[in-house]
């Protein structure tokens, strides 16, 4: 088992009139950990994740797994992904047990009886009765669809588990069980996993490290319980305050709307300085005397700072205009 290192990874789509959908992310998501990655919508999240398998187009820095970039890697993927949508993510004319046979590497279990075991038990692993190998996804429902994918991505018995909002399409009274299963999983074979969520609620229940993404950056990251109990950058703030439940509840209202107040980021033209700044609560916005954010990207110092947050001021008292201090 190996870390999992995005280095300075970006990701631009489209020509000169694209955008950078990633922008020199470094995060690393130790060996056996879970990293979660928040942010709102149309930050960067998938276009990260998808760049660790090799389904977005990296255009600057690698993508490494124990030292080694990932496209260089042999042929048995190391990485595999759980995608959001249970319902596009296995063929309706094959066999629950064709999908999951499919996804073992050729040459590993030579022998149809071999690969017959090898689907059983991976429908076991997902607390799925085996019984259900000959049946079609039209008769699942989408919780077991999600198991069926899980076990799918088992199948190619990865180092690293990449999950995208895995639960967020499925009905709530079904999310947590497959919350449950996945950490399970997770920690009985020692996986990585990179797991991406709207809900506050579902990365402080899996996570051992919290990643917070903003406009192709992360912003802050550190240990779970710290950045989501003492936040560092007014970023991370605004999304916990916006999210209330989610310290309480694991199935809070995850919401998609973050920010509701607040201008949604283009893309297309960050912001120069700090990317937050237009937003920012404890910026230039309301103290003149913070010109330092228009100007200087925070980012470089992030290192240094206390969660490695990517704000000049995270050091201090970081109080709100709103007086709505997260803490
Ligand atoms: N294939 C693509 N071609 C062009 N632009 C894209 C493509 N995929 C994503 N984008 C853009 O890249 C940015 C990041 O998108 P991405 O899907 O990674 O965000 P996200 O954080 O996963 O959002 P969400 O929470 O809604 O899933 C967005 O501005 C999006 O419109
Ligand atoms: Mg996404």
């Amino acid at each position: 088992m190996s870390d999992l290192v995005f280095d300075a990874v970006s990701v631009r789509y489209g020509g000169r009139r694209g955008l950078t959908a990633v922008d020199g992310v470094k995060l690393t998501v130790p060996s056996g950990q879970v990293v979660g990655l928040v942010g709102e919508s149309g930050s960067g999240k998938s276009t990260l994740a998808r760049a660790a398998v090799g389904l977005s187009p990296v255009s600057a820095g690698r993508v490494l797994l124990g030292g080694v970039d990932v496209r260089e890697l042999p042929r048995r993927p190391p990485l595999q992904m759980v995608f959001q949508d249970p319902y596009s993510s296995l063929d309706p004319r094959m066999s629950i047990g064709e999908s999951i046979t499919e996804a073992i590497p050729r040459g590993v279990l030579p022998g149809r009886a071999a690969r017959r075991d090898e689907v059983a038990r991976l429908l076991e692993l997902v607390n799925l009765d085996p019984e259900r190998a000959d049946h079609l996804p039209g008769r699942l429902s989408g919780g077991q669809r999600q198991r069926v994918a899980l076990a799918r991505a088992l199948a190619g018995r990865p180092e690293v588990l990449i999950a995208d909002e895995i639960t967020s399409a499925l009905d709530v009274s079904v999310q947590g069980a497959v919350l449950n299963l996945v950490r399970s999983v997770q920690r009985r074979l020692g996986l990585s996993m990179l797991f991406i969520s709207h809900n506050l609620a579902v990365i402080r229940y899996l996570s051992d490290i919290v990643a917070v993404m903003y406009l192709g950056r992360i912003v802050e990251v550190g240990p779970a319980e710290q950045v989501l109990t003492d936040p560092r950058h007014p970023y991370t703030r605004d999304l916990l305050a916006a999210a209330p439940s989610a310290t309480t509840s694991l199935l809070g209202t995850g919401s998609d709307d973050v920010i509701a107040d607040a201008e949604p980021a283009d893309p297309h033209h960050p912001p120069g300085g700090c990317r937050y700044h237009p937003r920012c609560p404890v910026g230039p916005l309301v103290r003149a005397d913070r010109d330092l954010c228009l100007r200087v990207d925070p980012a470089e110092g992030a290192a240094q700072r206390r969660h490695s947050a990517a704000c000049h001021f995270s050091d201090n008292e970081l109080t709100t205009s709103r007086g709505a201090s997260a803490s």
